[in-house]
């Protein structure tokens, strides 16, 4: 089944075509690894597929729904961790989940279990009541997930969950990717480091705007260097010679 499936979809902000013409599918318990250069597009498309931006073309399915008629039950169904916001930092982990269960109306006791039982997934071991700005970057973003978990969605978007997060860190969250999934949940991943972009079962990539390549990680490296044998080829020089021409 098709969890996510995009068809011609473009988004335009004045002249500039921020994403032009993409279609690719997103199948269910998949690990879906989005990349591309900085302004690629992947953020936009996210926002889409979230029901938060208005496509200027094309249409969206998730989890079933129409993204642009059904946009609200939709956002039941999908989590979101954003790039640039994910907790406040002058409140403690408490009150931020708290408050991302009061914006989704969350049952209390529903919220309070699901609550305790995410917390123990990510081996949180500090206080509640510590503030999110003393928390290590690493555990910041874990913290990040338990919140756009709360309402458990079937499909999870992460935009760029480690970026500067330290490598014990990132190999970390990257269990949690590989346990979330094999749970069922659909993940949909960007991100910057090419070493983690392996634990994907594919791989989009996109370069200004639009869709160059969708393949596994071994059908990235076949396709791109056909010549090598792929297990000395590393997705680093597939996404150089990709995104970057080279
Ligand atoms: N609301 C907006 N208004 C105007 N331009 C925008 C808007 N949002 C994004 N853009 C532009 O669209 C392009 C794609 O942006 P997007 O954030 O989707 O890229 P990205 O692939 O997520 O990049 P990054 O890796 O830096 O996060 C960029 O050139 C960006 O400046
Ligand atoms: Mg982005």
């Amino acid at each position: 089944m098709n969890v996510v499936e995009v068809q011609n979809l473009s988004v335009r902000f004045g002249d500039y075509y921020a994403v032009r013409d993409i279609s690719f599918t997103v199948k269910a318990g998949e690990v879906f690894g989005f990349l591309g250069a900085n302004g690629a597009g992947k953020t936009t498309t996210i926002r889409v597929l979230c029901g938060l931006l208005i496509p200027t073309e094309g249409r969206t399915w998730v989890c079933g729904l129409d993204v642009q008629t059904q946009s609200f039950e939709v956002k039941k169904k999908v989590g979101y961790m954003s790039q640039k916001f994910t907790l406040y930092d002058d409140m403690n982990v408490k009150e931020n989940l708290d408050f991302a269960a009061s914006l989704r109306k969350l049952d209390v006791k529903k919220f309070t279990e699901q609550k305790e039982k995410l917390l123990s997934f990510i081996h949180f071991r500090a206080s509640e009541k510590t503030l999110v700005r003393e928390l290590p970057g690493g555990v910041k973003q874990q913290v990040s997930l338990v919140a756009a978990l709360l309402h458990d969605p079937e499909l999870i978007f992460l935009d760029e969950p480690t970026a500067g997060v330290s490598p014990a860190y990132r190999q970390r969250f990257w269990t949690l990717i590989g346990d979330l999934a094999s749970e069922g949940k659909t993940v949909f991943v960007t991100t910057h480091y090419m070493d983690e972009a392996e634990h994907c079962q594919r791989i989009a990539l996109m370069r200004e705007g639009e869709l160059i390549a969708l393949n596994s990680p071994l059908g990235l490296k076949q396709e791109n260097f056909p010549e090598r044998n792929s297990e000395d080829v590393t997705l680093e020089e597939v996404f150089l010679h990709q995104v970057e021409g080279k």
